[in-house]
């Protein structure tokens, strides 16, 4: 069926401009882009967006991170997009991420791995309406 889902290219990726090639790769999948801006994070929205690693080692440092430069915030749509585009990005760790994928072409680490997708229908629900007005999204 068709679904959104919700991505964030981050700070590595904007700072060594992959921006373009990112977004050329989403679109090549056939994954609309219907809203997107850029946005320097506070550190309360990036604590609240992880909040459910709160606790974890890689919490803190995940936080000045991702408030360390501008992101790039968007909702994609598509067929499958949840699963679509957790396949194009790849694993977590860019290590052991698939030929192609997103994360293996341009990752640096497992902290600065280019970019982040909703995990399930739940995240992509909450993590679209933590970010967009339903006004911003152009479908
Ligand atoms: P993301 O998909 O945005 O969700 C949580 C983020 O935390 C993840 O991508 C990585 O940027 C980071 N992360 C997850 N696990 C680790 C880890 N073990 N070490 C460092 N960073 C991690």
């Amino acid at each position: 069926s068709i679904e959104r889902t919700f991505s964030i290219v981050k700070p590595d990726a904007i700072k060594r401009q992959l921006f373009g090639q990112i977004e050329a790769t989403i679109e090549s999948k056939g994954l609309k882009i219907i809203a997107g801006k850029f946005l320097q994070l506070s550190q309360e929205q990036a604590e609240g967006f992880y909040a459910e690693h709160e606790g974890r080692e890689f919490y803190a440092p995940l936080v000045e991170y991702m408030t360390s430069g501008p992101v790039f915030v968007q909702i994609l749509e598509g067929e499958n997009a949840i699963t679509a585009y957790r396949e194009l990005m790849g694993t977590t760790n860019p290590e052991t991420a698939a030929e192609g994928t997103i994360r293996k072409l341009f990752a640096v680490s497992m902290r600065e791995n280019s970019v982040h997708g909703s995990d399930s229908q739940e995240s992509a629900t909450r993590e679209i309406e933590y970010f967009f007005q339903p006004s911003e999204i152009c479908a």
